[in-house]
């Protein structure tokens, strides 16, 4: 088996002369003795070169860097600073954009069921839009009216019928679907009317996303051209195309770049004579290659004639999607980024259960023992935000490296921290 495909490592990764990984101009190995591990390496040059691609090719204010996707104040600000918009999808994630000193002009809020203390949160700060999801909401947003909340500027969120070739837990715009206004039973229409002749809500647009790591150019396309047909009658200034764009994780996996993705969508919406603008969300193809999640080697069980497990310290309480989504993973050396991969093993967590698996079946190095530390990239999206404190275990830090320079911008978590919302 091959060593580790460059191919998955962030922009700046480097095999030093002594064949061990560097990011960002720091060594992997160094990092971990500093910071512990397990530890997500975040390289800064990389992530701010995928924000400048999204802003070049759609234009500032163009482009929202979907929070969802990895969220911290550090990442909020940077993502910011290179002149995208973000996208929140919760109470939580748009006090941490405010919070980190993005402007509430360059937001959007995102989700089926925004509570009223949500939306009154976004009203009184002025985001640029809300993204409507619901007859529910509409109620709601009117309830809000009524107590004199600013009138909020608005997208209508609506469901294309148009099914994405991904896993069924992130395809979205398929009619059967929690989100949105469906086109195909006329609810996109009424919502539509209702928002225009509403004085609780400024319409500005319409909002669609088919789904989440889609490859298929085509799958896209298609979203433009029902949303086009849709939207160019009703003369708003905004159609908002989503995210959704999917990344390589593994080994032979190749995924388009975000300038091709924005080709393939921007040329679809001029030659289906689109006036608004147009503006999309990605998440996952801005920060999932800039990260690596550093962990240390524990056990190494064999079992001969069954498998090898090879226990690391940490799991799906810091990656839940191989467990969620079944979704494959390379691992490998930091001391020896360039190794022949020839051992297979289950590369598994520390959590009490036997689903705690990173890769199921994953290529290794030969003779990977306790105290090795092994990588895994591709972990920059999707990890971190959707890491959890299962078994109690702590949260791991998240560094930005850049320059030589590697930054704190998330601390590991402590065990004070597991009992601070404990009322005893
Ligand atoms: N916009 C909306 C309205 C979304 O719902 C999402 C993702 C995005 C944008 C960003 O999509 P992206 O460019 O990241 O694909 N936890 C799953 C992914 C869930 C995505 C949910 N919505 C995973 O780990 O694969």
């Amino acid at each position: 088996m091959n060593a580790v495909p460059l191919s998955l490592l962030p922009d700046t990764a480097r095999v030093e002369s002594d064949g061990s990984l560097s990011i960002g101009g720091r060594r992997i190995t160094e990092l971990a003795a500093e910071f512990g591990t397990p530890l997500f390496v975040y390289d800064e040059t990389h992530l701010r070169a995928r924000c400048r691609e999204a802003v070049e090719t759609f234009g500032p204010g163009r482009a929202y860097y979907a929070t969802k996707a990895f969220l911290c104040g550090a990442m909020a600000r940077l993502a910011y600073e290179e002149g995208m918009h973000l996208d929140v999808a919760s109470g939580g994630e748009l006090h941490i954009a405010l919070h980190a000193g993005v402007p509430a002009d360059a937001l959007a809020l995102h989700g089926n069921n925004k509570s009223m203390a949500e939306l009154r949160m976004a009203l009184t700060a002025q985001v640029r839009h809300v993204v409507v999801d619901s007859f529910d909401e509409l109620d709601r947003l009117d309830a809000l009216h009524a107590e004199g909340l600013p009138v909020p500027k608005v997208l209508a969120r609506i469901t294309p019928g148009v099914h994405a070739h991904t896993h069924e837990f992130i395809a979205t715009g398929q009619d059967d679907s929690k989100f949105g206004f469906n086109l195909g039973n006329g609810d996109a229409h009424r919502a539509i009317d209702r928002m225009r002749r509403s004085p609780s809500v400024q319409l500005e647009g319409v909002h669609c996303h088919i789904g989440s790591n889609v490859f298929e150019a085509s799958n896209f396309a298609k979203a433009a051209e029902v949303m086009a047909a849709f939207a160019n009658p009703l003369d708003l200034p905004e159609l908002v195309l989503g995210g959704g764009l999917g990344v390589a994780y593994v080994e032979g996996e190749e995924a388009p770049s975000i300038r091709q993705w924005g080709n393939v969508l921007l040329d679809a919406c001029q030659a289906l004579g689109v006036r608004s603008h147009v503006s999309v969300e990605p998440g996952r193809s801005i920060v999932a290659a800039a990260a690596v999640t550093v962990y240390e080697v524990g056990t190494v069980k064999h079992i001969p004639g069954v498998r090898t497990y090879v226990s690391v310290d940490g799991g799906m309480s810091d990656n839940p999607r191989p467990v969620l989504y079944g979704s494959g993973y390379e691992a490998f050396l930091p001391r020896a980024v360039g190794a022949s991969r020839s051992e297979r093993a289950r590369l598994v967590g520390k959590h009490c259960e036997s689903g705690d698996v990173l890769i199921f079946d994953a290529a290794l190095p030969e003779g990977v023992r306790v105290g090795d530390l092994l990588a895994t990239p591709v972990t920059g999206a999707y990890g971190h935000s959707m890491a959890s404190n299962y078994n109690k275990l702590t949260r791991p830090p998240v560094v930005f490296v850049r320059d030589g320079d590697a930054r704190l911008v998330v601390r590991r978590e402590t065990y004070d921290d597991l009992v601070r919302c404990e009322v005893i």
